[in-house]
């Protein structure tokens, strides 16, 4: 495998699909793409690429392991939990209702997370909860909302009993969360942004990335937020010059629209 392999084939799966390989991490991406083509017995980009034009299938193999789906609710507690008890007052300021964007929502864990949250603050029905991914697999996924208990581990016990239906071993989301989501395909790297968010959590994604996506895609969250909206981002994924982009730290991993 050539670098110039590789380069060719970012320039083909971009006419392809409209994503742009060139914006992820490169050593990552390459060896996560390359172990799946060695496994399909390929011995280069060109010929993969070639194979994924005759084969659906093959191409679906590819997308799914280009992005990584996985995600559980309330992942890492501790954050949702501050969200709930000290921002979220301070988002709605006496509002009854806010506009919130899970970016990259996989299976949809995230985006029930937050319904789940404002149902419990009696907030839900006059709020608006947009959920894009890239990923058009996981969204119908996340639609389904069945889950297992695996993606449950973190879920609080009263959550557990008001928003899920169990059916053996697997949960179902209960109707009215589920229809509280918006889900929509979108690609974080060359689509447009809704505006006007209270809210926008993009998490576990950003790490993907290679730093000037990154920063541009910083630039234009914070153009999407309201003025004091909140930005939440995942646990490895800290702004490091937040005021360069008009937002301020509110609290670690969470930034406020200035
Ligand atoms: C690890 S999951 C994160 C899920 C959830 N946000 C969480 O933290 O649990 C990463 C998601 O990013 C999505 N993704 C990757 N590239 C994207 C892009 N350019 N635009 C939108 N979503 C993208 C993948 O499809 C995947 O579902």
């Amino acid at each position: 495998m050539t670098d110039k392999d590789y380069v060719a084939f970012i320039e083909k799966i971009k006419r392809k699909s409209g994503i742009d390989l060139s914006l992820y991490k490169e050593t990552q991406m390459k060896r996560r793409l390359k172990s799946l083509y060695e496994k399909k017995g390929f011995q280069s980009f060109h010929e993969f690429f070639l194979a994924m034009e005759k084969d659906k299938c093959l191409y679906n193999l590819f997308l799914d392991r280009m992005t990584i789906n996985v995600s559980e609710f309330f992942r890492n507690y501790q954050r949702w939990n501050i969200l709930e008890k000290k921002l979220l007052p301070r988002l709605l300021n006496g509002k009854k209702h806010i506009k919130v964007w899970s970016a990259a929502c996989s299976t949809g864990e995230e985006p029930y997370t937050i319904a789940m949250i404002l149902a419990q603050n009696s907030l839900l029905e006059a709020s608006y909860i947009l959920a894009t991914d890239i990923d058009e697999q996981a969204i119908k996924t996340a639609q389904i909302g069945i889950y297992s208990e695996r993606a449950l581990k973190e879920v609080p016990l009263e959550y557990k009993t008001n928003y899920f239906q169990q059916e053996g071993s697997f949960y179902h989301v209960k109707e009215d969360i589920k229809r509280s989501v918006t889900f929509r395909k979108h690609n974080l790297l060359s689509d447009r942004f809704e505006t006007d968010f209270d809210l926008i959590v993009c998490r576990n994604v950003l790490i993907y990335f290679t730093e000037s996506a990154k920063k541009e895609l910083y630039e234009k969250f914070s153009k999407s937020l309201r003025r004091n909206g909140i930005l939440f981002v995942g646990s490895t994924e800290q702004i490091f010059t937040p005021e360069k982009y008009g937002l301020k730290t509110i609290e670690t991993f969470f930034y406020t629209r200035l």
